[in-house]
């Protein structure tokens, strides 16, 4: 689906975080709190709200740059709006402006039963370099994260 032109995004502040951690609770096993997001946005990392051509806010994401690596921190699609490309160019937006920051790689991490996440990944040209064994914890239980990443 072609929505790459219509994707529209803002710098996420702390009076957006109320809304953000609703829709991360819902969205995410294991939710970052409130606080995560604060430390992201102290922190200067990149941290954006996505709308579409409709001015519905759609998602949010958070990358972090240190020198010439990006890091995908979180990426989360509003559970209406998922299903209809828009995660996808949303990645392809955070790329590109992580790219326009000098970084040359983007590296993420990713639960391995998350497979809406691993197919998005997959199919934006991101590969497995590795993976941290027992890395998250869901419902008591261990579960492995898969690092992926690719060339800006
Ligand atoms: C992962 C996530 C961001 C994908 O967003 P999205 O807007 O639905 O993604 P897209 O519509 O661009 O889908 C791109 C491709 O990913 C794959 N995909 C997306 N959701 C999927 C699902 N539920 N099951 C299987 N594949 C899926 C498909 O290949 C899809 O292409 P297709 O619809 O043409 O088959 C969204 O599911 C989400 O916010 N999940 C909860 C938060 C999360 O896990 N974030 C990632 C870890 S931080």
């Amino acid at each position: 689906m072609m929505v790459d032109q219509y994707l529209r995004t803002t710098a996420m502040t702390l009076a957006d975080l109320d809304a953000v951690v609703a829709a991360e609770a819902v969205l995410h096993a294991s939710p970052w709190t409130r606080g995560q997001f604060a430390d992201s946005l102290a922190s200067g990392h990149d941290a954006l709200l996505a709308y579409d051509s409709s001015n519905a806010w759609v998602g949010y994401g958070v990358v972090m740059i240190a020198v010439d690596e990006a890091d995908l921190l979180n990426i989360s699609v509003l559970p209406a709006f998922q299903r209809q490309g828009v995660g996808a160019a949303f990645l392809q937006h955070l790329m590109a402006r992580a790219k326009a920051r000098q970084a040359t790689r983007m590296l993420l991490e990713v639960r391995a039963t998350n497979q809406a996440a691993l197919t998005l990944y997959s199919s934006q040209g991101f590969i497995e370099i590795g993976r941290r064994r027992g890395y998250y914890s869901a419902h008591e239980q261990r579960e492995d994260a898969i690092v992926m990443a690719r060339d800006l």
